[in-house]
Formats: C-alpha cells, sequence, structure tokens
C-alpha cells in the first residue's frame, strides 16, 4: 500500500537531493503564489507537492470505470502530472490550465503524452478563459491555495466550463486523527503560513487543513453539481473504517 501523510497533501516523501533547498524554498515562499511556484518549476518534480504517481494511478483507474470522456481539463496543472491521467481516459484532447509560466514551460518540456493531443493555458482558475468545451475536469493538489471564500467561485467556473453530463474528479486525502504525528504537522504548517501572511506581503496561501470534505460536498451542489464519492481502495482505511483516501465525483 502506498504510504501518504496527508498534509500538503503527499508530504511523506522526503526531499530529493535534487530538489530545492530550504533557503530556495523560503524564497519561494515570500513571493505570491504565482510566482513562488514559477521559481519553483525547474525543481518542482523532486518535491512533495507534485502529486505521487500512485494517486495519479488510482484516479485514472478509477476514472477509466466512467469513461471514456473525449475533451479533459487538468485545472492547476502544475508541471502537468495531471496529463498521466487526463491521457489514459480522454480520447479527442487535453488541456492543462495554469497561472504560473514557470510551471506551465516545464510541462510543455516535459509531457509526452500517447493518448490525445494536449495544449497548455496560461490562466487563473478563478477566471477560466473556456466556454462549455470539457467532458472531465480533474484536479491535484491545488485546493489549499484557495481561500475557503473562493470556493464557490472557483466551482462555479468548473461548472461553466463542463458540458451538461460532464465530470469534476478529484482526490481528498483524509484528515489526519487529532493528536497523531500528521495531525500535529498539518497544524503547524498551517499557523507558520497564517502568521507568515500576517506579517508579510504578497500572501501566499497554502491553507491545506482548510480544504474540508463537508463544505466541498456542500459547496459543490450549490454549484449546481451532483456530488459522489468513492473509495480509491489501494490507500487503505483509518482506524474508524473510513477511506483514507477519496475521489470525488461531481457532475454538471
Ligand atoms: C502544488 S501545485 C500542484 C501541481 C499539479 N497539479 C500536481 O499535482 O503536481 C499547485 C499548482 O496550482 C497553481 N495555482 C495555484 N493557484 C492558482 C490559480 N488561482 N490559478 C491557476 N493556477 C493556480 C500553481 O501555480 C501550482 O502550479
Amino acid at each position: 500500500m502506498p504510504r501518504l501523510f496527508p498534509s500538503f497533501p503527499y508530504a511523506d516523501r522526503m526531499f530529493d537531493p535534487e530538489g530545492p533547498s530550504l533557503r530556495e524554498l523560503a524564497v519561494q515562499a515570500l513571493s505570491s503564489v504565482e510566482h513562488g511556484y514559477d521559481l519553483l518549476a525547474p525543481k518542482f518534480d523532486r518535491t512533495p507537492f507534485r502529486t505521487p504517481d500512485a494517486v495519479l494511478d488510482a484516479v485514472a483507474s478509477a476514472l477509466a470505470r466512467r469513461g471514456p470522456f473525449a475533451s479533459g481539463l487538468d485545472l492547476c496543472c502544475g508541471t502537468g502530472a495531471g496529463a498521466a491521467v487526463l491521457g489514459r481516459v480522454c480520447r479527442s484532447r487535453i488541456t492543462g490550465v495554469d497561472f504560473s509560466a514557470g510551471m506551465l514551460d516545464v510541462a510543455r518540456r516535459r509531457v509526452r503524452c500517447d493518448g490525445p493531443p494536449a495544449g497548455w493555458v496560461r490562466a487563473d482558475a478563478r477566471a477560466l478563459p473556456f466556454t462549455a468545451a470539457f467532458d472531465l475536469v480533474v484536479s491535484f493538489g491545488a485546493f489549499g491555495h484557495f481561500l475557503p471564500r473562493e470556493l464557490p467561485g472557483l466551482f462555479a467556473q468548473v461548472h461553466r466550463v463542463l458540458r451538461p453530463g460532464g465530470c469534476f474528479a478529484f482526490p481528498v486525502v483524509a484528515p489526519p486523527r487529532p493528536g497523531s504525528p500528521g495531525y500535529w504537522a498539518l497544524l503547524g504548517f498551517d499557523a507558520v503560513m497564517r502568521l507568515r501572511n500576517a506579517v508579510w506581503r504578497p500572501p501566499f496561501v497554502m491553507y491545506y487543513r482548510a480544504f474540508r470534505l463537508g463544505e466541498v460536498r456542500r459547496e459543490l451542489a450549490r454549484a449546481g453539481f451532483r456530488v459522489e464519492l468513492e473509495a480509491l481502495p489501494g490507500f487503505g482505511r483509518r482506524g474508524d473504517g473510513s477511506p483514507r483516501v477519496r475521489l470525488v465525483v461531481a457532475r454538471r
């Protein structure tokens, strides 16, 4: 079973020796989200922030049972991790959207997809420059960059760019048990980010504790989606029997 430390959100993977130094990470964290990712882009795939292949594989297998889909969008695509998923389940075209030009440059150079043609678009997820052109929208590891009050607008954007019947799908890791090492690590990380944002401009929003399944389901329903949850069995269950990782599938 793949190990998962449900925080950043996949921080069980240690930093690679070829990954960013602490100093580089600190400089990134003192920038805006957009510019911070521009700086991190060349080494991003060597950090625990890139979604692990085990998660991508599990999501692709779950979506393959619901597909195939024609046109797919990876929201906040970064260096293109989600292209591996869209390439397996989409038949006509895949698109990655992100507001960091640096991350998109890496995606353009690194992603080689045997499936449908891929395109990369620089845009803010809160103002997507598309019409209702997609049958599937996926997103990985990026919701911590949105404040809870931004979720209604974000979900409305996704709803707008999906064709009727299209799906918005993303994995959600269960929060760590209160008192566990993961709980304290996440709490500490959140506290550091809030302190940093209280004293430094521009802000760097990265609050993974704020993205809660109950609220997410409510906001998706409010945006007009029908929401289903599917356990991703490869990641096991918590002590109380609930799945450690679920796939949220919201249908327009
Ligand atoms: C942790 S990375 C995840 C990248 C990729 N999805 C993955 O799983 O490896 C978060 C990405 O979200 C992007 N991002 C954050 N806020 C965004 C926004 N408002 N609009 C577009 N992209 C955004 C960042 O530029 C970054 O590439």
